[in-house]
């Protein structure tokens, strides 16, 4: 893999060259609407992208307020099949059919969290995936392996899971007795090259943080990071992985946090408590560069 160019390379994206606006997000900014969810509307350069989709309700709504043409977005990205990621695809693919999707084949996975026993289907909802089913071949991208999606734009396809302290985050299922675990391995991050170093976003990043960042770094050539961005689903996560998570982050260069949706308030406190860099919370509504 080739090394990123050097930050002198007058023609590589800046960070101010990104400008990203929460649509969903588990907590709104006044006069947004929220839901348990996420979705990212993400301009760096000359591209547009829609990275995820919220729940439904919200993103619509949300949308509207934030005066977002879907139409403009080169392409919609799926972090994973979740339907708090995935509720909004019918509603983007009616309003422009001709979008370009790009997301792991994993991500239209009947799947379900148990919870005392009760089962809870979890996956993207029926409207969503026939949507995506009667897609023409040539829409769909299938991120089986990182891919540039755009320039200096790239998404991981699935994540090498070799840390010892991380694992999916919750109790996921592919059936609903929970005999057979969820690795939700159609859990993909984004990240952009810029001259001044990878800004990486993720959906719920049930891949682990740390094991997202070590294989952007590994496939990208950058080590630099200038800013994590999105879900990083440690809102259940135990005291000793928030600690191994955070020891881990202590070693990376990283710029700035900005923490979405499944993180979970004691993980961005801890984040804050113990990192070199800023580290803020992002709601519905906020538009920010990374
Ligand atoms: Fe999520
Ligand atoms: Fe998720």
């Amino acid at each position: 893999m080739k090394k990123s160019d050097t930050p002198t390379n007058p023609t590589m994206m800046k960070p101010e060259d990104i400008q990203l606006t929460v649509i969903v997000d588990n907590t709104p900014l006044p006069g947004f609407n929220s839901e348990h969810g996420f979705s990212l509307w993400i301009e760096a350069g000359g591209s547009t992208l829609l990275f995820d989709t919220g729940r439904a309700t919200a993103f619509s709504a949300n949308l509207r307020l934030l005066e977002i043409e879907l139409a403009k977005a080169n392409m919609l990205v799926l972090s994973h099949g979740h339907y708090d990621h995935t509720g909004g695809v019918a509603t983007v693919l009616s309003e422009v059919p001709g979008m370009k999707v790009c997301m792991h084949p994993g991500a239209l996975t009947r799947r379900w969290s148990i919870r005392e026993g009760v089962a809870k289907p979890t996956d993207m909802p029926d409207e969503c995936k026939e949507a995506i089913r009667a897609l023409a071949p040539s829409q769909i991208l299938s991120a089986t392996g990182p891919i540039e999606i755009l320039p200096d734009i790239w998404v991981t396809g699935p994540v090498p899971r070799l840390s010892e302290f991380e694992d999916p985050g919750g109790p996921f299922f592919l059936d609903t007795e929970g005999n057979i675990p969820d690795p939700i391995e159609d859990d993909l991050s984004l990240w952009i090259k810029t001259a001044e170093g990878l800004v990486i976003i993720a959906g719920c990043c049930h891949s682990g943080l740390v094991n997202t960042i070590n294989h952007i770094r590994s496939v990208s050539g950058e080590e630099r990071i200038v800013s994590v961005v999105g879900g990083l689903h440690l809102s259940s996560a135990s005291s000793e992985r928030l600690e191994k998570t955070v020891t881990a982050l202590e070693k990376f260069p990283i710029g700035r946090i900005h923490t979405s949706h499944c993180t979970g308030s004691d993980a961005t406190e801890l984040f804050r408590k113990r990192l070199d860099c800023p580290v803020s919370s992002t709601a519905a509504g906020l538009r920010f560069t990374p």
